[in-house]
């Protein structure tokens, strides 16, 4: 089992997008994974970040997230842990480290949009402090047909100095 402290944090670049791809194919449907992973990044605003585990092959990484910053709103656009690093503490170290950036780039508050059937991400959001303000009916659509409501949620960002910056 991972432990946060094994984990690190970095910015990622144009050259980490195929790894990104990589772990973002193993996370979702999408039969462009490298594309969907371009298009979140080209907005204006658009960031990434890498985490690894010291523990395993530090050359690949074990997760990303990928946020947009604007004003003083920070969304969250994808997020994604390779299936052998899930459950050790990797999502909830990035979603930290991305609240640190977003409110050093004066983010004051952080969105996300997750679908209503997602227990494992529901889940991380729960215990990272987002709460549920909205919902967007039939949002999604499944692989297999049907369609998926997609929940909002929001967590407020605290001061500056009380953010969790220790992974990066
Ligand atoms: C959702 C996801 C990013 C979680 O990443 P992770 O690194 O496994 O999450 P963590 O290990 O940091 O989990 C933190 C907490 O979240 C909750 N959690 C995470 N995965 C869970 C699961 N499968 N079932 C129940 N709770 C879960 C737990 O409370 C966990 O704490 P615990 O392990 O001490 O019980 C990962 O499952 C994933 O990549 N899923 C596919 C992509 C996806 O759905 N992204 C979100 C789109 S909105």
């Amino acid at each position: 089992m991972n432990e946060p402290d094994t984990i690190k944090v970095r910015f990622a670049g144009t050259d980490d997008i195929d790894a990104m791809a990589a772990i973002y194919a193993e996370s979702f449907e999408d039969f462009q994974p490298k594309l969907a992973v371009e298009q979140y990044l080209r907005p204006r605003g658009s960031w990434a970040l890498l985490a690894f585990s010291t523990l395993e092959d530090q050359a690949k990484p074990a997760g990303f997230i990928i946020t947009r910053c604007a004003a003083d709103e920070a969304e969250v656009f994808s997020i994604g842990v390779a299936r052998k690093f899930r459950r050790h503490g990797i999502g909830l170290v990035l979603l930290d480290a991305m609240n640190g950036v977003a409110a050093i780039q004066g983010a004051r508050e952080v969105f996300l949009e997750v679908g209503i059937d997602n227990q494992a991400a529901r889940a991380l959001y729960s215990k990272a402090g987002y709460e549920i303000v909205g919902q967007r009916p039939d949002y999604y659509r499944n692989p297999g047909g049907g369609r998926v409501t997609a929940l909002i949620l929001r967590r407020q960002l605290e001061n500056i100095q009380n953010l969790n910056t220790q992974h990066m």
